[in-house]
């Protein structure tokens, strides 16, 4: 680390005796020719001078210096750019260990460990960096954001949007510790300041690690592209704002911003090539590459990126014709500029390759010749697409190059690189619908699908004469001290999602699911666009009202974070709403973890929530009621009148495990619940299970790269061993609770009785001891003695015994208990089928035998990963049953 310390400070030197200060003066826009005195076959990178260059290490003490020979300004000399009514910064020697090999974030990794994100600057409130700027037109802005850990700021909670006069660059937007976050975005500055703003939401607060702002060259991006659909040509493309969304070397290793003309980074594309056993990488010599008269440049692409591509394995052999297939996840709700890097490295002749380039599946161009274009071998080309978000499937834009039909050549196809670009949508925001001023702007947006528009249209009529009324009731009752609420139109929004709340919250019955997903698919369409997630704000006297002034009476339970009051609003729908404490510095992080994990969760067995009050110290939470309660109460509590038959059970528990199922793999980042018990699943008015409170979540990915400990959070009787020893947290912890869960439901006792001799204390350790010495039935609730059958409950008491595995990587995955769940269940259906037809009886042998071997052997490589796959996985199962019962 030292060593490597000292070669860049020293490489840095030398950079800076070896080149004279006055090429720094002006911008020589024209590639320079390399220098006769390199040796290396390498190009030299040609020195780019952009007249504008503000690089600023925010916090910062001293100058900056990075890897690729650039210095950011220390803090001191940049404070007089920044307007801040406080001075917080906060800054450390080395970085914390996850950082050192550089994690990567999400979809485009930060470059290598920066020692930019060893310092930041923290805003409680708004605040702005306001630069000088002296080129009009295209300018690249970097943001690095890392939350250092500070006394009394935990940079992981903080809220912000960031926006320049004329564009939303970010809105609602949180960095988690250990992810170091880079933004890239491109804008035409057209006025002679650049105003950078830092707005932290209400009640928290911004920071920032370090700013780049440089100018590029304006033929960066041009106002045509070809459009996708192909129909014409856009223009006008150059007056939206970018975000740099991937940049891929295709075929070739990380290009880092030191081998970049523009001080980009290009990062290698197999994740993304999804027929890698159909492609091959090519190479040149990177020195060889040309750039053509009036076309591309070395600051569209650098050299190293032309140098390497994707070609196709010998046509022949794999089959007689194919397209090479990179897919790539972005955002739908925004448009995109996609543009294709091509060189034709590989002919040995011209005119011998011929290609179809296909973008989301359409021909963008047919029989490219990159020789008729360029005019000569191994020469800079470039295409750009304007990708329109309607025709985004799956999340994913698909870039196809398959051989074309006029090659006299082998058939062959190749690419060179990708970048895929976000363009600013119609509220002038790359993050969110709405503008500067911060008005919602959804209703005009003119990005928005056929399908979305049309739910909308649908609900907006039903309720269009109820929302007036109720509009301007609420609009004179607004609280005063609400921002908020301050603008007539942001006031309409958390109204309408209200009431798509609540007509997706009683779509509940299997009866009405088509239904529900629909609701639910606008719901979350809306929601993933602004960010937001969160539902209606509510004010305090609302919820007041709507539990009769936090009456005693109307207390269903009591957890750590506060009381939970039945509600009703006034638009009669019942809800839960919970009530914290804002003493509590533990009920503040849980409010918000919980706020910020259901905002990103929609799922049937999740209970949902409708929204929240966060007024004068008050922090309420709203939640669809949930009529059953919870669990525990049906088993061995108030609720027991009826006990719960065998077969309800079992769908209680199946629909729990799919909850967490969907917690573990279904959302952006895997989550895990830490507090999986009978009192967290609640049931609705059909019995239907619902995970609640998600207070103690963690977003596990991030978890496992940390060597920090976490705290041992949980409830005793559910905790897993392995996470109290060493205090590393992954998801088999919920499956371990999960094990427990499940022996709750079968025996009805509580997970911990001290009431009870010593060996029974633990029902964990007291039904599997009982279980291994073949006592099964004397842990069985007496409630369901002979309504089981028995393979069901060998079946099911398995599923628990691996859930409760000594260590983690023991325990099966949500998926797997889930399949072994619904194996249970369905061998309870067969038997009591066949126990109702009477004189069969024989066919039992081969139900509890023979089938089983079969399913056993699907079951351990085809567990279900989704939703969707296990409502197949329980299908097929149906017809094993029926097949058994006939
Ligand atoms: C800060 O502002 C002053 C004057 O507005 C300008 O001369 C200076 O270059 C700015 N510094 C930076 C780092 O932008
Ligand atoms: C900061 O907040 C995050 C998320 O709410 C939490 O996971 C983390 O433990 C907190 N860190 C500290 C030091 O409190
Ligand atoms: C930037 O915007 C200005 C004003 O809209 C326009 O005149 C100029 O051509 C734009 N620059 C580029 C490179 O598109
Ligand atoms: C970057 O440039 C150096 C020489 O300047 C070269 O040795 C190195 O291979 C290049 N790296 C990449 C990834 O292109
Ligand atoms: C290549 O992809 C395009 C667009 O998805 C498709 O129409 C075409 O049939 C594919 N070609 C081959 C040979 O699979
Ligand atoms: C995208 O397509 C929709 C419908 O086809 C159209 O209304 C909209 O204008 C298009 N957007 C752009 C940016 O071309």
């Amino acid at each position: 680390m030292i060593s490597s310390l000292f070669v860049v400070i020293f490489s840095f030197l030398l950079l800076i005796g070896s080149i004279p200060t006055t090429i720094y003066a002006q911008a020589p826009l024209e590639a320079p020719s390399p220098s006769s005195d390199d040796t290396s076959p390498a190009p030299k990178t040609p020195k780019y001078a952009p007249r504008d260059k503000l690089l600023i290490a925010c916090g910062a003490q001293e100058d900056v210096d990075l890897p690729d020979g650039r210095t950011f300004k220390s803090d001191p000399s940049t404070v007089s750019n920044l307007s801040s009514d406080e001075d917080v910064k906060v800054s450390v020697d080395t970085l914390p260990s996850p950082l050192k090999d550089g994690v990567p974030s999400s979809k485009l990794p930060p470059p290598p460990p920066l020692p930019l994100y060893k310092s930041a600057r923290i805003f409680p409130s708004a605040s702005s960096y306001k630069f000088p700027i002296s080129q009009q037109g295209f300018h690249l802005i970097r943001l690095y954001f890392f939350p250092l850990p500070h006394p009394s700021y935990n940079l992981s909670n903080a809220v912000f949007r960031v926006t320049t006069e004329n564009f939303v660059l970010l809105h609602d937007f949180t960095v988690h510790y250990p992810s170091p976050i880079f933004k890239e975005y491109i804008l035409n500055l057209t006025s002679d300041t650049l105003t950078l703003k830092f707005s932290p939401k209400k009640n928290s607060f911004a920071f920032i690690n370090a700013i780049e702002v440089i100018s590029v060259p304006d033929d960066l991006i041009s106002d045509t592209a070809s459009p996708v659909p192909p129909v014409g040509n856009i223009e006008g493309v150059a007056k939206h704002a970018f975000e740099v969304a991937l940049r891929l070397n295709v075929g070739g290793p990380l290009v880092s911003p030191k081998n970049d003309t523009l001080w980009r980074t290009w990062h290698p594309d197999e994740k993304f090539n999804t027929f890698p056993q159909g492609s091959k990488d090519a190479k040149i010599d990177p020195s060889k590459v040309k750039y053509p008269e009036g076309g591309a440049t070395m600051y569209i692409a650098p050299p190293w990126v032309y140098a390497t591509a994707a070609e196709m394995e010998n046509a022949e052999t794999i089959e007689a014709n194919f397209n090479l297939t990179w897919k790539m996840p972005v955002d739908s709700s925004y448009d995109y500029l996609v543009r294709l890097h091509f060189c034709d490295i590989v002919s040995v002749a011209m005119n011998d390759l011929y290609f179809n380039v296909y973008v989301n599946g359409m021909m963008g161009v047919a029989n490219l010749d990159l020789s008729t274009q360029t005019m000569a071998l191994s020469t800079a080309y470039y295409r750009d697409f304007v990708i329109n978000s309607t025709t985004i499937a799956n999340g994913l834009i698909v870039i196809q190059v398959g051989s074309g039909s006029d090659g006299s050549g082998d058939p062959n196809a190749i690419l060179n690189g990708v970048e895929v670009i976000k363009m600013s949508n119609s509220a002038g925001s790359l993050s969110g619908l709405f503008d500067v001023e911060g008005n919602y702007m959804g209703a005009a947006s003119g990005s928005k699908t056929m399908k979305v528009l049309a739910v909308v249209g649908l609900v907006m009529g039903i309720v269009a004469l109820l929302l007036v009324v109720v509009m301007f009731v609420r609009w004179h009752k607004r609280p005063l001290n609400c921002q908020r609420n301050n603008s007539f139109s942001s006031w309409l929004l958390p109204l309408t999602t209200s009431h798509s709340s609540f007509l997706s919250s009683k779509t509940t019955s299997i009866t009405t699911s088509r239904k529900s997903s629909m609701f639910g698919s606008r719901k979350s369409g809306m929601f993933a666009s602004t960010n937001q997630g969160v539902g209606k704000f509510f004010s305090f006297n609302e919820l007041q009202d709507a539990c009769n002034n936090f009456d005693e009476n109307a207390v269903i339970g009591v957890g750590g974070f506060g009381k939970v009051y039945k509600g009703q609003l006034d638009d009669g729908t019942k809800v839960a709403i919970k009530r914290g404490n804002p003493q509590s510095e533990q009920g503040i992080n849980e409010f918000q973890t919980e706020i910020q994990m259901l905002s990103q969760l929609r799922h049937r067995h999740l209970v949902s929530l409708i929204g929240y009050c966060d007024e004068n110290s008050e922090m309420c939470l709203v939640y669809e009621f949930m009529s059953n309660g919870v669990l525990r109460e049906h088993l061995y509590g108030s609720k027991l009148n009826a006990p719960m038959p065998w077969k309800q059970r079992l769908e209680i528990c199946i629909g729990s495990a799919r909850g967490l199922h969907y917690l573990h793999t279904g959302a952006a980042h895997c989550i895990i619940h830490r507090d999986v018990k009978t009192t967290n699943i609640l049931l609705d008015e059909n019995f239907v299970a619902k995970v609640s409170d998600f207070g103690l979540s963690k977003a596990a990915c991030l978890m496992e790269q940390t060597h920090v400990s976490t705290a041992v959070k949980g409830s005793f009787g559910y905790l897993d061993p392995e996470y109290f020893r060493r205090q590393q947290l992954t998801e088999k912890s919920d499956v371990y609770s999960f094990g427990v869960v499940l022996l709750e439901v079968l025996t009805a006792r509580p997970a911990i009785n001290p009431a009870l001799p010593r060996d029974q204390v633990n029902l964990a350790e007291w039904a599997m001891s009982n279980y291994r010495k073949g006592l099964l039935e004397k842990i069985v609730d007496p409630n369901l003695q002979g309504t089981i059958s028995s393979a069901s409950l060998k079946k099911y008491v398995e599923a628990a015994e691996k859930c409760l595995a000594e260590y983690g990587v023991e325990r099966p995955s949500m998926g797997d208990v889930l399949w072994n769940l619904e194996y249970a269940l369905q061998l309870q259906e067969a038997s009591s089928k066949t126990e109702a037809a009477e004189d069969k009886s024989s066919l039992l042998i081969p139900l509890e035998t023979a089938p089983i071997m079969g399913v056993d052997g699907v079951e351990s490589s085809s567990a279900p990963t989704s939703d969707d796959h296990t409502e197949v996985g329980a299908s097929a199962f149906s017809q094993i049953a029926n097949f058994q019962g006939r």
